[in-house]
């Protein structure tokens, strides 16, 4: 396969020392930042949820530094999109004719699809090359999404970006096809999860594991959304536990129909642990402790959202996997066991449905 991405070593960096642990292992990540990305994306149309600010907007400007042929910021709020955009205009010079500004909440199942209908008029039949559903939140309190009924972090993180993954699928499928007769390089799909996935244990899934198949009444992710099931640091990694899944789920989306090849590349991106307004709603002992952290082993924004472009360069090779300090890195052990994988299958099942459901809503 021919492709005019950049060899994949060029993208590599020098790998962590073995079995760090995790606090070790982020002062050392703060301390090697990953390489800034150089290879330029002209002609390529890129789309970035929740770009307004964050690892996303540093994302976004690096794309129109890099040249993107049409960049498409996916916001909450309008308003702070068009900020970014002029942002982005004066920093780079980049056109601002070919930035377009959509609002995207993935709080609500109208809004995705509403933004997933704005897309479509947007890119006029061209599909789309490069996509990073960046757009998440780390949910201070358990609380509930009104118009949905999911808690707010399932529903922003986990089915919100589900939904708007099978929801460009086609255009990604497209804009791959369009170089070339499905030859040559495909569109690429990625998602921003995080190391913090990997320090989940078996225990920390425990209501979910005891959940039957038979007894499945209101699903696996009911259990996940629920307020015994909730707490602030946990509910966020084993978030990213289901951000893995759903990257395998969507890998099954990213196959072609006609023959059943991969017709988008998926993979998942950590930026390691960055200053950035996540934590805004966070309780006041947890603000005092995360800016603690910060100062340790805090990367910037703009450095962590180096990983988040240099992600999307992988091709094949990251096909399915986790990109972290310029590398490919091992996977949780919820993710690989094989406890793990019957409880993707089961979890998949329940996003998938859900969000067909949604999708297929006029
Ligand atoms: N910072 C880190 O250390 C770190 C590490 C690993 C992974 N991550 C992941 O990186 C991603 C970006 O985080 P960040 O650190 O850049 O945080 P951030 O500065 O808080 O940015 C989050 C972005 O997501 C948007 N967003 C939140 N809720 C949304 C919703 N309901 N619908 C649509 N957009 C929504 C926000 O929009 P508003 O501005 O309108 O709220 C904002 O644009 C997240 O998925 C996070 O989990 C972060």
């Amino acid at each position: 396969m021919t492709t005019s991405l950049p060899p994949i070593s060029t993208l590599l960096g020098p790998p962590a020392p073995p079995s760090l642990p995790q606090l070790p292992y982020q002062r050392w990540a703060s301390q090697h930042p990953p390489k800034d990305p150089v290879h330029l994306f002209t002609h390529k149309t890129v789309l970035v949820t929740g770009s307004n600010t964050g690892l996303g907007f540093e994302a976004a400007l690096k794309f129109a530094r890099l040249d993107a042929g049409h960049l498409i910021l996916a916001v909450r709020t309008p308003t702070k999109g068009e900020v970014a955009k002029q942002r982005i205009v004066e920093a780079t010079k980049y056109p601002s004719e070919r930035i377009s500004v959509l609002k995207l909440d993935q709080g609500s199942f109208v809004s995705v699809r509403g933004f997933l209908r704005d897309l479509e008029k947007v890119l006029r039949g061209r599909g789309l090359d490069v996509v990073v559903l960046n757009a998440g939140m780390a949910a201070p309190r358990w609380r509930v999404c009104e118009e949905t009924g999911w808690e707010e972090a399932v529903q922003v993180n986990v089915l919100g970006t589900a939904m708007v993954g099978m929801g460009v699928m086609g255009f990604l499928k497209a804009g791959g096809k369009a170089k070339g007769d499905g030859e040559g390089e495909l569109g690429q799909l990625t998602l921003t999860g995080s190391v913090g996935h990997m320090y989940v244990k078996r225990e920390d899934m425990m209501g979910l594991l005891d959940v039957k198949e038979e007894e499945e009444e209101g699903g696996l992710l009911r259990v996940v959304g629920s307020r015994e099931f909730f707490g602030v640091e946990k509910s966020y990694s084993v978030i990213k536990v289901l951000t893995m899944y759903v990257m395998q789920g969507l890998m099954e989306c990213a196959r072609r129909e006609e023959d059943g090849e991969v017709g988008v590349w998926v993979n998942v991106v950590c930026p390691g642990f960055c200053v950035t307004d996540l934590g805004r709603e966070f309780p006041w002992y947890l603000v005092w402790m995360t800016r603690v952290m910060h100062w340790y082993c805090g990367r910037t924004a703009e450095q962590g959202g180096r990983s988040l472009v240099s992600a999307t360069l992988l091709g094949e090779e990251g096909h399915g996997g986790f990109w972290v300090n310029d590398g490919l890195a091992r996977q949780g052990d919820m993710v690989t066991s094989e406890e793990g994988q019957r409880l993707q299958k089961r979890l998949w099942k329940e996003i998938r449905d859900i969000c067909k459901r949604e999708l297929s809503i006029k």
